[in-house]
């Protein structure tokens, strides 16, 4: 069946192909998770036998520098010694419990020591499932039900989040998916990003029914969103004013752009907090945390229920504490920061002395392909929709050995792990495939 594939590339990926015809017989579309497909850059997915460093290997052993990182968990590349050896160490007493372990304490009381504002968090096993707990909890805290979230951010696939604005500034939202209620989508708001007036005209309107504003401080799940960092102080000012809880959603900013996340970065401190991703080094965690008195509204002590069969396991633990150790130490977000500024200041330099219509938009060690050639772009409707440039971009950089997340709003994450002449190579690589699109 493969055969029949038009398979263009010079790479062999014909065990890459072999396996998605196989996988498209077990899983819908072939997949666990939807943009794993590859439906937005076209072609077929690669099937990744193994990783070390910032380097992955396909089934077909075909090698390639990794800047999707497992879509930004692994902030110190692949298997790295500290985080295996913790995962292994740990795995040697057994791998669930059920029961309270010595390892949840050791992570969250590192966590809480370093993170002021949060007295207190639970664990989950995803960062949908900690957006959607701190949801709730915002709901029973406050005693309302709606909630606002902003046009261009994604908090998982939560049912109240998996909405849409309908038309207009200020809206309830419609569901994006189906099997999503439309009452649901009534209860949530959805506003744009970076726009003060309609933020505060909507808040004031309905302050009475909104439980909490949900944001993720630093959009990057549709290109990398930058905020005026006035935006979020007004919005914090207006939910403090009006009684509504912020919700961060930091489960990709969390431990990634400073070890206290885009709190940290703006010094804006939300109510609730949720985590997911680099918390886990690479196993299934999550987690939302706030001051006491609203955490004490969660069950046991409190009357907000949730629960998980394997939250806090100990493994993930073990490896969410063996890599936030490394997190922690001096120098590593600047780092990292130095490492992603390598490569966006050639590209950008490139593409500004050629006139391409192409920015790298940076914030740390996230970087995003901006296809409207715009530095800064700060709401959803801003984003340039035609991905054909990033598409071919994509495929040619597959075929030079560098992966990227397969669609154009995704963003690149750089690891600790990636190397000076890594970084080189990317960057040459980039400049060549930008040369190939805009020149052909
Ligand atoms: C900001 C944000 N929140 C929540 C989630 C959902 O996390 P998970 O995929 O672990 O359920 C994601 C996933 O990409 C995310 O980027």
């Amino acid at each position: 069946m493969y055969k029949e594939m038009k398979i263009t590339s010079p790479i062999k990926r014909t065990e890459s192909a072999r396996l998605f015809e196989a996988s498209k017989t077990f899983f819908p579309g072939g997949v666990n998770s939807p943009v794993r497909a590859f439906k937005s850059v076209g072609g077929t997915p690669l099937f990744i036998k193994k990783g070390n460093g910032a380097l992955i290997w396909d089934e077909d052993d075909n090698e390639f520098i990794d800047f999707c990182c497992s879509w930004g968990p692994l902030i110190l590349g692949h298997n790295h010694p500290q985080v295996f050896s913790s995962i292994v160490s740990t795995l040697e007493n057994g791998s669930s419990f059920g029961a309270p372990t010595r390892k949840e304490n050791d992570l969250a009381q590192f966590i809480l020591e370093r993170i002021p504002f949060i007295d207190k968090m639970r664990f989950t096993s995803s960062g949908t499932e900690a957006v959607m707990s701190a949801i709730r909890l915002a709901r029973g805290y406050t005693g309302k039900t709606k909630i606002v979230k902003f046009d261009g951010c994604y908090h998982g696939h939560v049912d109240a989040l998996l909405v849409n604005a309908g038309s207009g500034l200020a809206t309830f939202g419609t569901s994006s998916s189906a099997g999503v209620p439309e009452v649901f989508a009534n209860e949530t708001l959805v506003l744009p990003l970076n726009d003060i007036e309609t933020l505060r005209t909507c808040l004031t309107e309905y302050a009475d029914d909104i439980a909490c504003v949900i944001i993720e401080p630093i959009p990057a799940n549709n290109g990398l969103l930058l905020q005026d960092k006035q935006f979020l102080l007004v919005l914090r000012e207006i939910c403090t004013e009006l009684g509504i809880l912020l919700i961060f959603d930091e489960v990709i900013s969390g431990f990634r752009v400073a070890f206290g996340g885009a709190a940290e970065l703006y010094a804006i401190t939300p109510d609730i907090v949720t985590y997911g991703k680099i918390l886990g080094g690479g196993l299934p965690v999550g987690a939302y945390a706030a001051k006491k008195h609203i955490m004490a509204f969660v069950s046991p002590d409190g009357p907000v229920y949730q629960a998980g069969t394997l939250s806090g396991n100990p493994v993930a633990m073990a490896a969410g504490l063996a890599q936030l150790k490394e997190c922690a130490k001096n120098n590593f977000y600047h780092e990292l920061e130095e490492k992603a500024l390598y490569i966006v200041n050639q590209v950008n330099a490139f593409t500004e002395e050629n006139n391409y219509p192409l920015k790298l938009v940076s914030l740390g060690s996230i970087f995003w392909f901006s296809f409207n050639g715009r530095k800064s772009i700060s709401a959803a409707k801003e984003i340039n929709p035609d991905m054909t440039n990033f598409n071919r971009l994509h495929a040619f950089l597959l075929d030079e050995g560098i992966y990227f997340g397969p669609s154009g709003y995704e963003v690149g994450f750089i690891s600790q792990a990636h190397t000076q002449a890594q970084l080189e190579k990317a960057s040459k690589k980039i400049q060549e495939g930008l040369a190939f699109i805009f020149k052909s």
